[in-house]
């Protein structure tokens, strides 16, 4: 009997021995003899059980987990006579984490190779480029429009809106960039995507670049990606290979391919100028809009310029129409979100689920508290210029115009977790100082106010004049919020001011201080 068994290649799972894993898996079944038809998955996004290994069975896929190298051999006899194991989770489908999702963007991620176009057909993969073909370039534009698909990098602008601005504007060469700096902390669903699934990157793409007549499209991904990197140039030369790029892209008169770019490791590089910016070889600078990139973008061409989630997304809405996507979610926040889990949190990894949920549902039931087993304290949302939210905010739902309204933002979905022995004065303090670092120091409030911030900081929690320091600090978030040139320094007085607000004491702070203009 052959077994087909599957092993992630995705970095969270190589970090804590998947390659080790595989490498015995192989090894012990050309020991014993025993054939095995062994394919390197995406990760589930189950981080806490990884390396987690699947084995293909009659009634389904059995999951083990985690898995270390010297249990391959009672592995594969347990899954040769099936039996149980102490390892043994059950059937994957079955998985409680994972049937409470709603896997549309990630439908595919840890289930297929990465590396075969072939297998991506065969779960339904480059169906929403062949409706889009069907349909033809404008309808496929109003039906992201319909959809209700909002950028999923941070920004929230609506992806229709963007592509048909794009596709209004004529021009003998426009370009799809896609951006996969993912620079956000706790954030990891980009790389999952390129490195589980990057054929649906790919059609998505190529999606974009038929609506609105882009032959040339670059995907920027952080050097510290390098499965993804490697991921995603294979599954370009399969989908040359197979009709998904190059000439005639799905049949259609249209020709489009992308070209893999590797960034330098800035975070500001994720900004979409700069990113344009360091794409056309220069410093990543921003720069000052209008111009917007769908008019004057890349090289001075009309660019979309979109998150991979946002990207990686569109074959779905292509494939099961608008209606079916805006179905899901509340208020102006339709569709799914990839929530990224991280930090000190005991059941980290990927949840996609409709917008709607609760923050405290996703950190105490979905997360299940801190690893340490300490109270949660705080979480902070939406990357390094995202707000710490306290547990008296844990009702907020999960979507865009809630965390605003509680002066939040969900950026790219990530939440990471602290538990009661957090310093909140020290997280500000780190808000300003990963400012002052990152900062590309065009603009001075930015530039300038990261570094007084720090030194404001600094005094408040020494304690001196720490009233008079508190109003400079409130005054110079003020300043940050609404004279830098993008969200870089603008965001910064987020988690800043919401330490300040919601966890006073860590400052030795009355919190009447606390006041940031609307
Ligand atoms: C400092 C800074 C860093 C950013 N980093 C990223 C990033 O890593 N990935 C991303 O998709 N968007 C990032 N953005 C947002 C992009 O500027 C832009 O809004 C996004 O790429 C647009 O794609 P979307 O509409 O699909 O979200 C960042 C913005 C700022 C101000
Ligand atoms: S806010 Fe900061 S990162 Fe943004 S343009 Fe100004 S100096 Fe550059």
């Amino acid at each position: 009997m052959k077994l087909r068994v599957f092993i992630p290649r995705d970095a969270g799972a190589v970090a804590v021995g998947a390659d080790d894993v595989a490498a015995a898996v192989a090894a012990t079944a050309r020991a014993r003899s025993i054939e095995v038809d062994l394919v390197r998955t995406g990760s589930r996004g189950l981080y806490w059980l990884e390396p987690m290994v699947e084995v293909a069975t009659a009634a389904g896929r059995v999951a083990y987990g985690p898995v270390m190298a010297a249990d391959a051999a009672g592995l594969l006899e347990a899954a040769l006579i099936d039996s149980t194991h102490p390892l043994r989770l059950g059937l994957v489908d079955d998985i409680p984490w994972l049937k409470r999702q709603t896997r549309l963007t990630f439908a595919r991620c840890g289930v297929i190779d990465p590396r075969s176009l072939e297998d991506y057909r065969v779960h339904g993969g480059c169906r929403g480029i062949e409706r889009a073909v069907a349909l033809g370039a404008a309808a496929t534009v109003e039906e992201l429009v319909q959809s209700g698909l909002r950028g999923r990098g941070g920004a929230g602008f609506p992806t229709g809106i963007k592509w048909r601005t794009v596709a209004q504007t004529a021009a003998p060469q426009k370009y799809i960039v896609c951006n996969a700096d993912e620079g956000d902390s706790g954030t990891f669903a980009d790389r999952m995507i390129m490195a589980g699934d990057p054929f649906a990157l790919i059609e998505g793409m190529a999606i974009a670049g038929f609506a609105t007549g882009a032959s040339k499209g670059y995907v920027y991904i952080r050097s510290e990606y390098p499965h993804a990197i490697a991921a995603m140039t294979a599954a370009c030369s399969a989908a040359r290979r197979g009709g998904l790029l190059g000439r005639g892209v799905a049949g259609s008169a249209h020709d489009f391919d992308i070209e893999v770019r590797v960034g330098a490791g800035a975070y500001v590089c994720g900004e979409e100028t700069s990113l344009l910016e360091s794409i056309e070889g220069k410093r990543g600078v921003v720069r000052a809009k209008p111009p917007l990139p769908a008019h004057r973008g890349l090289f001075g061409k009309p660019t979309v310029i979109n998150n991979v989630l946002s990207l990686a997304t569109a074959p779905v809405i292509l494939e099961k129409g608008a209606g079916f996507y805006q179905h899901f979610g509340v208020g102006k926040s339709r569709g799914t979100m990839p929530i990224q889990l991280a930090g000190n949190v005991k059941h980290g990894g990927l949840f996609e689920t409709a917008f709607g949920v609760t923050l405290g549902e996703l950190v105490d039931d979905i997360g299940a508290g801190t690893l340490t087993g300490r109270p949660v304290r705080a979480v902070q949302v939406g990357g390094p210029l995202g707000a710490y939210f306290p547990r008296a905010l844990f009702d907020t739902p999960f979507d865009y115009e809630a965390f605003a309204a509680r002066d939040g933002l969900i950026g790219h979905g990530g939440i990471v977790v602290f538990d009661d022995s957090v310093d909140m004065a020290k997280q500000a303090r780190f808000a300003m100082e990963f400012c002052a670092i990152e900062s590309c120091g065009k603009c001075t409030p930015c530039r300038i106010g990261s570094t007084r911030g720090v030194e404001t900081i600094d005094r408040i929690m020494r304690g001196e004049n720490r009233a008079a320091n508190l109003d400079v600090l409130a005054d110079l978030c003020n300043t940050m919020k609404f004279g830098s040139l993008c969200a870089l320094g603008g965001f910064t007085p987020y988690p800043v001011m919401s330490a300040l607000t919601h966890f006073p004491d860590d400052f030795g702070a009355p919190a009447k201080h606390l006041q940031v203009a609307e």
